[in-house]
């Protein structure tokens, strides 16, 4: 299906003729091609007689060629899936069956994405980006600390040199533009984490998405909407790449207390009126930042208390 789709992708006519030529296929497997494209894919098919057969709208396929020739790409081994169910996911596979991290998987399509807090992460065919790193991290909890914010950190510096000057951060790890999400993180770790284990750095970024065909449940927007032009995704993965090896490494090294300032300096909410939802009752407080291990400083009734766990998550209040 992957060599139909490449004659595909610009989004132009091409007669069937045409495309059975090409790929040394009769016109009648053309069509078939076609048909699955509509349903495994969910890419809708335009077909006018006397012209043949055109995307609905044109598509810039991951390439991996394109993304491992980048001289400013970390290298890490990368694998391009069609579609799969999340790639954190798959990750999370490979790295039981023996593969061995670092590595990263990225799809053109997640059929069951998944969000923080059991949320859905809606990835459409071809339009935006679904992308996780397979790390191994030794050196127990304290390895771990801030991890996930200084990851937010690097999704936003990619976004920023992408020209997305706007965005900024919302604990832990959200990037948002006036409110609207543009791109989150989900990390998951497998084996012990006081020991040796594997951590699966799951980031999904909204690029060339306009419409929303299935009713995402919060406000949205994607690199595209922001910048008025289609982005490419084999850059903005090299871009990805680039800025979170250079601050994972500054992690490695200083920890996150060396990256706590610049990640204040981002977060859009420092000084708001906030609820935090923690999964029993809910604390109204004002943000005043982040502690050294990434922890979520707040001012509750007059008195400074620190909150951290996969689970929390920040609203602004009504009278913020
Ligand atoms: C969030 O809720 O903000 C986190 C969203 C993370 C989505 C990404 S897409 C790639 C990776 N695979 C998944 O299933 N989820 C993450």
């Amino acid at each position: 299906m992957l060599p139909l789709l490449r004659l595909l992708q610009d989004g132009c006519f091409h007669s069937g003729e045409a495309l059975g030529a090409a790929l040394g296929v009769s016109r009648s497997a053309i069509w078939k091609q076609l048909k699955s494209l509509e349903a495994e894919l969910g890419l809708p098919v335009h077909r006018v007689r006397g012209r043949g057969y055109r995307l609905e709208s044109p598509l810039l396929l991951l390439e991996e060629e394109v993304i491992a020739a980048s001289k400013s790409s970390q290298d890490w081994p990368l694998s391009i899936l069609h579609s799969v169910d999340s790639t954190n996911a798959e990750v999370l596979r490979r790295l039981a069956s023996g593969h061995a991290p670092p590595f990263i998987v990225l799809a053109e399509r997640q059929t069951s994405g998944r969000g923080r807090r059991g949320r859905n992460w809606i990835s459409p065919f071809g339009e935006n980006l679904y992308y996780s790193l397979a790390l191994q991290v030794s050196g127990g909890m304290r390895q771990l600390e801030g991890l996930s914010l200084v990851v937010g950190l690097a999704l936003l510096r990619a976004l920023r040199t992408a020209g997305v000057a706007r965005a900024g951060l919302k604990w832990p790890n959200d990037v948002l533009v006036d409110g609207r999400k543009i791109a989150g993180v989900l990390l998951e770790l497998s084996g012990d984490p006081a020991d040796v284990c594997h951590l699966v750095i799951g980031v999904g970024v909204n690029v060339n998405m306009l419409v929303d065909k299935v009713g995402i449940d919060q406000p949205w927007t994607s690199m595209r909407a922001e910048l008025g032009a289609v982005v490419d995704r084999n850059e903005f993965v090299c871009e990805l790449n680039r800025q979170l090896s250079r601050y994972l490494a500054m992690h490695q090294a200083q920890g996150f207390p060396a990256m706590r300032d610049e990640w204040q300096g981002s977060h859009l909410w420092q000084g708001r009126n906030v609820t935090l939802a923690t999964g029993g009752r809910p604390v109204n407080g004002v943000v005043l930042g982040v502690d050294e291990a990434g922890a979520i400083l707040l001012r509750v009734a007059g008195v400074e208390q620190s909150f951290s766990g996969g689970e929390l998550s920040l609203r602004l209040s009504d009278d913020s």
